[in-house]
This record gives structure tokens, C-alpha cells and sequence, in this order.
């Protein structure tokens, strides 16, 4: 199983996770507790030119970029509990040496050759540009700015020659068509045998074959896959000078070469042949809907063209994951950033409410409020719910030891056939790729157990009918470990915790996921301490999320920590007229994200300020603080506001804090 290898330009947000990586490890846990042998391999894929923007805007080296997201997306990834084997980079060796070596084979089994072409180049930077490189205006709708592979405004697909008035995007000098030499890959040779190929993948999802079926109509053309740039693989020949490989050939093969150090680090150097030769292995690409070309038309005729490799078995493609109803956007910050998000909360409730609006077969939507409704209605209300309730009963009634079952009532015996049946069902659907139905399957069990436990009402016939009694809490427990093992690939930090309570860790890895319902305790067996599973988020907490959304952490009042300044006698100092002042009313200046318009008490005097700390304060939060002003400072306008005096404050990045006083003490009172 592979996750598509994520640019190591900026972390993980909620669209990666949805697309490929949280439905990858949910087939791949689900595999495990199968019994399955599987290898679940990622990395990340660290050349290209996102990686040589994001350098460019950032003014460091794209190694330093690399080097910095490498660690933040393998860290992200780990705290949400998405398991590889293996997470490499494609700036190791051993990834090099391979993509040069397919390069090479290619080469050598005539599948590729040396073409000339004309391509934009920019006099001042000395480069060739790649089409993202470029900007200009755009044909279709006028967008200024469109680059020069897609217009992000009208969304259509460009090349950089349609551009009205392209420029160069590092120093905006005209660029002009300028002759090199690439080499081709050529991909029109293999349209035959990849029509064949994937004429027999009738299961595979439609949006994937339909979008092989609309480039097949077309006609496979060869495709140029080097590049003249600096960063990247470079072209292994003396005349490749200058050359690196294009990014999404070399991508690719670092599902291989991450194997292969899997191999490596295992202290078996030929491991990773039997899951990249055995022809009985099944490789599966999880990715999302902008990768399915790549994945399906260009990487099996490469795999083809090389010769020995199996071929993609499946590739479940997802569509896009909006965002509070709108596209998702990094440029525009419309995003929920993976680190952010586990600052907060827990991993759980996102893998849960993701998989609920798993974007299959369609573009889903991720909102603040569902988050919070599923959370607080769906797993602390159903699931924590249930747990709860069951292992309090025993706590209380039995304390904490498993009861002896009576005879089974005709109650009991449905509920345990539906417990029989779930691992066929749930397992039936994340076969197909179907999590969102899996995870209803699981959820109806939890359901299913609430009702039971109304019906059966176990806090009466404890005293009535204790036999039956036992039999229902003896029921409910097989319910609840019935779900801490199926609810393992999508919830796994709750059930762990379930099975903690249970007393069921220890035989976690003995389970196998078809006998996981029988999984059960021996009366007399003494159960751990109740633990709360999920706990409610409130409606604060969301607005704060919802407000963070699109406020761009904006390049120019990023403050580099200040250069210490010259020195000065405290002449200097006493110009300045600091003073107390206490915040009566604050506003927000329409139209900006980061004024704030203050009214301010300064003894006898009140005044209006305007200050800059509208992206991390609230206006609401403000009134009442006594802060510091600098008082004497000449009046100026502010986006046409008045403004009389500065407050003090610190910042850091875009962090900022205010300075307030840590004792109560009059307005207008001297700041020394
Ligand atoms: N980095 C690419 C993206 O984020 C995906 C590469 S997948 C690979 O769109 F297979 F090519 F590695
Ligand atoms: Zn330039």
C-alpha cells in the first residue's frame, strides 16, 4: 500500500489527509488485524518546482525547506496515528540511484530519446522557467497573475505561451522562447498495452477510468521528462549537464526506493522484492483525483517500459475535500493546517468525522460545526456513551468484576448474531474502499447497544431478575469489545483505550479481526478504570477555528527578531511620554483583518488609537485591559482613522502580546 508521497513544501492539512493517507491507513489496519501481510510506504517528495518556490519566497536553500517539512509531516503524521513502514525522501541516495537507473533502462530499451524544443526563458535570472514560473495575465478571464500551467481564478489548464503579457515570477523581466534539449519519454508506444491493461479493471472506481478513457481519446503524446534546472535528480549523462529529472518521473519511483531502505533498515537488503516482483502481491496507490493521471497512464508505462516490476492493482482515487463550503486554498490560508489542529484536539474526532465525509465518489465538505456535532453528538453522545454507561454498570453493581451470564433471553441472542455478522460487514466495505460505509456499520453497533440497554433496562432487573441482568451487561461487554477491535482502523486511540479498560490489550496482536466479536471476558474478571473517551467541544472553541480560516499570516508584518539597536542615555528614554491607559470600547476597522479602532482612558483624557493586532485579538477581548501608550507621539491617519498614541506590544513572527500591567493601578499613570 502506498499514500501519495506529499510535497515537502508546507505541512499537512485536513484535503491530504482526506485524500489519501487517513483511508490508506484505515485499509491497511483493517489488513493488519486480517491477517493480511502488508507494507504501508510513503515519503516525502522533495524536488520540484513547489519545493524551489517555496525556497524562493522563503529566501533559504531548498534543502533547508525540505529538511524543515520532512520532520514537520513526519511528525504531523505520526501524532494522527497514520502507520507506515517506512517514510523516506527522494533526496536520499538510494532514491537517486534508482530513478537514475530506471532513467538509464529506459533510455537504453529505446523508450526515450533527445527531442529540441522551444521553452521560455528569463535573460535576467539566466533560467530556463518552468511554466509555474511564469505569470501573466490570463486569456480566458482576464486574471492577472494566472501562472503559466493553470489560472487558479478561472481554473483552466494554460500553457505559458497563451499568457498576455507573461513575465518572469522571481524578477518579473519579459521572458522569451529560447531552444534546449529534453529527453522524451514516450508514452505514445505504450497506449496500446495500457488500454489493455486496464480494460480488465472493471472494479476500479469510474472517476478513474474515466479520466483513462478521456486520455486515451485523445492519444497518448510523449512527454519531456527532464528538466533545465538545478534541483532534482540529475540527468545521469555526461551531455544531462545542467539536467535533473522532472519531478513526477522521479516521484514515483519512490515507492520503490522507499521499500528498498524499508529492506535496508530491516537488515534484509532483499526484502523489498517480494512486494515490488512477486506477481502475487497487490500494489495499491492511494491518492487523490489530481494524481490519477500520474498514477495510472504514466507510472504503469514506466513500470511497463522498465520491465520486471508488477503493475498498479488498484487505484483508489478520492475527490477534493472543500472547506466550510468553499475550495480549499494554501495560497489563500482556507485551509486547517495538521499541526494546528493537534494543538487542540485529538486525533480521533477528525479521522472519525473525515471518514463520515470521506470524499468518495464525490467532493465532500469539512465544516467547523459538523466537527463539533459529531463530535459531541455522535462519539461522545453514542459511542463514549455507551462504553461509559456499560463499564459503570459493572463498576457499580458488580464491582468492576465481569458478571456470570444467566440463560440468554431472545434479546440477548439478536444483538450477539448482529455482533456475529459485523466483521463480514464492516470488513465487506472497506474491501471496496467504501470507509464511510464501514464506519456506519461500526457506529450501528454502538447504536445498537444504547437501545439494548433502554430496552433491557439492567437497572431494574438487577434487583428483579439478576440473571437476566448479568445476561445483558454480559452482552453489552461483548459489544464494547466487539468495537474496540473493529473500531481499531478508524478510531484506533479510543479503542486502545477501550481495550485498556477491558483488560484486552495484551492480546491485541493475537487477535484476528474475524474472531475479534468473541473476544470476550471471563466473569470473575476484574475490569480497569473508566476512562472518558470523548469530551465535548463547545461552541467557543469553534468559533475560534472558524475565525482563523483565510487570515494570511502576511509576509510584511512578520518581524524578524530586531538587530539590537544603538545605544542610548536615558535622555533619549525620557522623550518618550509612556503612559496607562485603560481600553473603553474597540472596534474593528471595516474592511481590514488586522485594525482594530481603540477608545482609550488616560486619566482626565480619553483618546483613540489604532492599532495593528486585529489577526490575534478579538475586539471584545480588549475592553477593560490597561495597557501601555505611547502618549506623545503626533497624531496620524490610519486607513483614513484617527489615531493618537501607539499601545505597546511584543510580537514574534505573527505572534503578538500585549503588554499589560500585572498590578491594578490608575490611568494615566507614567510608564518608566
Ligand atoms: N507530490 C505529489 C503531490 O502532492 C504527489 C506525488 S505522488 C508520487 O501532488 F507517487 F509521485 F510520488
Ligand atoms: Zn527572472
Amino acid at each position: 500500500m502506498t499514500s501519495a508521497l506529499p510535497y515537502a513544501n508546507g505541512p499537512i492539512h485536513l484535503g491530504h489527509l482526506a485524500g489519501c493517507y487517513l483511508p490508506a491507513d484505515i485499509f491497511v489496519r483493517y489488513h493488519r488485524l486480517k491477517g493480511t501481510e502488508v507494507l504501508y510506504i510513503c515519503g516525502t517528495d522533495e524536488h520540484g518546482v513547489p519545493i524551489t518556490i517555496q525556497a524562493e519566497a522563503e529566501g533559504v536553500s531548498p534543502q533547508e525547506i525540505v529538511d524543515r517539512y520532512y520532520e514537520n509531516i513526519k511528525t504531523s503524521f505520526a501524532e494522527m496515528g497514520i502507520l507506515f513502514d517506512n517514510f523516506s525522501r527522494t533526496t536520499r541516495e538510494i532514491h537517486h540511484r534508482l530513478a537514475q537507473d530506471f532513467f538509464l533502462r529506459l533510455l537504453e530499451k529505446g523508450y526515450m530519446d533527445v527531442r529540441e524544443v522551444e521553452q521560455f526563458y528569463c535573460p535576467n535570472c539566466e533560467r530556463f522557467l518552468a511554466d509555474r514560473y511564469i505569470v501573466g495575465t490570463c486569456p480566458h478571464c482576464q486574471a492577472d497573475r494566472a501562472r503559466g500551467d493553470v489560472c487558479e481564478q478561472c481554473g483552466r489548464w494554460l500553457e505559458p505561451e497563451v499568457l498576455i503579457d507573461p513575465q518572469c515570477k522571481i524578477c518579473g523581466s519579459r521572458p522569451s522562447p529560447r531552444s534546449t534539449t529534453h529527453w522524451f519519454f514516450k508514452l505514445s508506444e505504450f497506449q496500446e498495452s495500457l488500454e489493455q491493461w486496464l480494460a480488465e479493471k472493471k472494479d476500479w472506481r469510474p472517476s478513474v477510468l474515466n479520466l483513462c478513457r478521456g486520455w486515451f481519446r485523445e492519444g497518448l503524446e510523449d512527454r519531456p521528462i527532464t528538466r533545465d534546472q538545478e534541483w532534482g535528480v540529475k540527468v545521469p549523462l555526461p551531455e544531462g549537464e545542467g539536467k535533473v529529472l522532472y519531478v513526477w518521473f522521479d516521484a514515483p519511483i519512490g515507492y520503490i526506493s522507499s521499500t528498498v531502505e524499508w529492506a535496508e533498515l530491516q537488515g534484509n537488503t532483499d526484502a523489498w522484492r517480494t512486494w515490488w516482483l512477486d506477481h502475487d502481491t497487490q500494489l495499491v496507490h492511494f491518492l487523490a483525483k489530481d494524481n490519477i493521471v500520474f498514477h495510472a497512464i504514466i507510472w504503469p508505462a514506466m513500470l511497463m517500459g522498465y520491465g520486471q516490476y508488477i503493475l498498479p492493482g488498484s487505484i483508489p482515487a478520492n475527490e477534493f475535500l472543500n472547506l466550510e463550503g468553499r475550495k480549499l486554498s494554501t495560497s489563500e490560508n482556507w485551509a486547517v493546517w495538521l499541526p494546528d489542529y493537534l494543538r487542540e484536539f485529538e486525533p480521533d474526532p477528525l479521522r472519525y468525522c473525515l471518514t463520515v465525509n470521506a470524499p468518495e465518489g464525490r467532493d465532500s465538505d469539512f465544516s467547523w460545526r459538523d466537527f463539533q456535532v459529531r463530535n459531541n453528538n455522535e462519539l461522545a453522545d453514542i459511542l463514549g456513551n455507551f462504553v461509559n454507561r456499560t463499564v459503570a454498570f459493572v463498576e457499580r453493581y458488580y464491582g468492576g468484576k465481569i458478571p456470570e451470564a444467566g440463560a440468554l433471553a431472545t434479546e440477548d441472542r439478536e444483538v450477539l448474531a448482529e455482533i456475529e455478522s459485523a466483521p463480514g460487514r464492516i470488513g465487506e466495505a472497506i474491501e471496496r474502499f467504501e470507509f464511510k460505509r464501514a464506519l456506519r456499520e461500526l457506529m450501528k453497533l454502538a447504536e445498537r447497544g444504547n437501545k439494548y440497554f433502554n430496552d433491557q433496562e439492567p437497572w431494574r432487573t438487577i434487583n428483579d431478575d439478576p440473571g437476566l441482568c448479568a445476561a445483558t451487561i454480559v452482552t453489552c461487554l461483548r459489544l464494547v469489545s466487539a468495537i474496540s477491535f473493529l473500531g481499531e482502523p478508524f478510531l484506533p486511540f479510543t479503542t486502545h483505550k477501550i481495550r485498556c479498560i477491558l483488560g484486552l490489550e495484551e492480546r491485541r496482536d493475537e487477535v484476528h479481526w474475524d474472531d475479534a466479536v468473541w473476544e470476550t471476558l471471563r466473569p470473575g474478571h476484574r475490569i480497569g478504570k473508566l476512562e472518558i473517551l470523548f469530551r465535548k467541544i463547545d461552541d467557543e472553541t469553534i468559533q475560534r477555528q472558524v475565525a482563523k480560516l483565510g487570515k494570511k499570516e502576511d509576509k510584511e508584518i512578520v518581524a524578524p527578531t530586531p538587530e539590537a539597536k544603538e545605544e542610548l542615555g536615558i535622555e533619549d528614554f525620557s522623550k518618550l511620554d509612556l503612559r496607562v491607559a485603560e481600553v473603553k470600547t474597540a472596534e474593528r476597522v471595516p474592511g481590514t483583518d488586522k485594525l482594530i479602532t481603540l477608545q482609550i482612558e488616560m486619566g482626565e483624557e480619553r483618546r483613540q488609537i489604532v492599532a495593528g493586532i486585529g489577526a490575534e485579538y478579538e475586539a471584545d477581548e480588549l475592553i477593560g485591559k490597561k495597557i501601555v501608550v505611547v502618549a506623545n507621539l503626533r497624531k496620524v491617519k490610519i486607513r483614513g482613522v484617527e489615531s493618537h498614541g501607539m499601545l505597546l506590544a511584543a510580537s514574534h513572527q505573527s505572534h503578538i502580546s500585549l503588554v499589560v500591567l500585572d498590578r491594578d493601578i490608575e490611568t494615566g499613570a507614567g510608564v518608566s
